[in-house]
């Protein structure tokens, strides 16, 4: 092995390139139940060794003990070849109460909470209709440092689908901000270079997660030579300035910038249908895609502080042990993974990426 840098990018005997970074977490995946969970659990704990596992199912995680039973289920569905962390997360309603929120972050069964405006998103009708609603609980989390996930976008069908984030920036996040400049939050899967101005001017409490899709292409490749059912997703992909935006972001060594792939199957004709559903499903080769993204910008080595420091850092959780390989060679995707009796199209689907996850590394 030679060193090629003072970071972790060697080059083996063969002349492939590889990088070793600490093991990443994933802060934003939906695992869903049932059979997809069997089906798409793997590939989470794969890669990464915790998660912070969405509570959007069809019925709302919403009690200490719904999240106690579902992450029982998540850890069943796990192949017993993964240490596997699920760090479950409370889905905000209306009418929630400050007390089942604060014990199930006491007790540990709550990491954090989730906000979904309500209607925003998949298996969002549940969701809060006026932030004001959960004033007491956002003040119970503010206390005791307790994070706040938030699906920043309005739902107000006036506003135009790709402006959603932004002005949910001026309507709602800023004055929370302000009500509560103590409450840790993490504005997650942001879209908008307005998003990422907003997360660099605020205080260290703020943060934000970003997907690997968001930082690979822009809504052109939504349309390109037809509908592209597989590239849509909430927030739904903006333009090519708000992109290299986030790329820049992601890259750009602040510690404010953490990985969420948002990875979110759906089976296959629920995407390919007259009203398809959003969500990519990026679990399966997530880590080739944030390394592709930091090769082309030149930037391997802020890949290790995205996708395993800046994370636990802000959660205030140790960092991990473990580290893994990525190694610049070939990697085929499945046009299809099997699941429900049907299945789900991958991110990157048919195509080859240049980066390979090469499994954990013994020093
Ligand atoms: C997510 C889902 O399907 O649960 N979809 C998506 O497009 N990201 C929900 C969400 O995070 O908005
Ligand atoms: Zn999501």
């Amino acid at each position: 092995m030679t060193e090629e840098s003072d970071f972790n990018l060697e080059t083996d005997s063969a002349g492939t390139q590889r990088v070793i970074i600490r093991q990443p977490d994933d802060w934003h995946v939906h695992l869903r139940d049932g059979e997809m969970l069997k089906a798409v659990a793997d590939f989470t704990a794969r890669q990464f060794s915790r998660a912070i596992v969405m509570p959007n199912l069809a019925a709302p995680v919403t009690t200490m003990d719904a999240a106690t039973a579902y992450r029982e289920r998540i850890l069943a569905a796990v192949s017993s070849e993964h240490r596997f962390q699920p760090l479950m997360t409370c889905y905000l309603t209306d009418s929630i109460s400050p007390d089942e929120v604060e014990q199930g972050f006491s007790s540990g069964i709550f990491t954090a909470c989730k906000l979904y405006p309500a209607n925003a998103t998949t298996n969002s009708s549940h969701g809060v209709t006026d932030i004001k609603n959960i004033y007491p609980v956002l003040r119970a989390m503010e206390r005791i440092k307790m994070p706040l996930l938030v699906h920043g976008e309005v739902t107000d069908s006036e506003i135009d689908i790709f402006d959603r984030e932004a002005v949910f920036i001026d309507r709602i996040l800023q004055h929370v901000v302000t009500d509560f400049p103590e409450l840790k939050i993490v504005f997650e899967h942001i879209t908008t270079a307005d998003a990422v101005q907003f997360v660099d001017n605020a205080p260290d409490n703020i943060a934000a997660t970003i997907t690997p899709h968001h930082l690979e292409f822009s809504r052109n490749a939504m349309f390109e030579g037809g509908i592209r059912p597989h590239y849509y997703c909430l927030p739904v992909v903006k333009r090519e300035t708000h992109r290299l935006a986030l790329r820049k972001a992601a890259t750009s060594g602040s510690s404010k910038f953490f990985l969420g792939t948002d990875s979110a199957p759906h089976v296959v004709e629920t995407k390919e249908t007259s009203c398809g559903c959003a969500g990519l499903f990026n679990a399966p080769f997530a880590m080739e895609s944030y390394a592709k993204t930091f090769d082309e910008e030149g930037a391997l080595d802020k890949l290790e502080a995205f996708a395993s420091e800046n994370g636990p850092r802000f959660y205030e959780l140790p960092l991990n042990e473990k580290r893994i390989i990525l190694e610049k060679s070939e990697v085929e995707v499945p046009e299809i993974i099997s699941a429900e009796n049907s299945g789900v199209v991958p991110f990157h689907a048919g195509r080859k990426l240049g980066w390979t996850f090469a499994g954990f590394h013994n020093d």
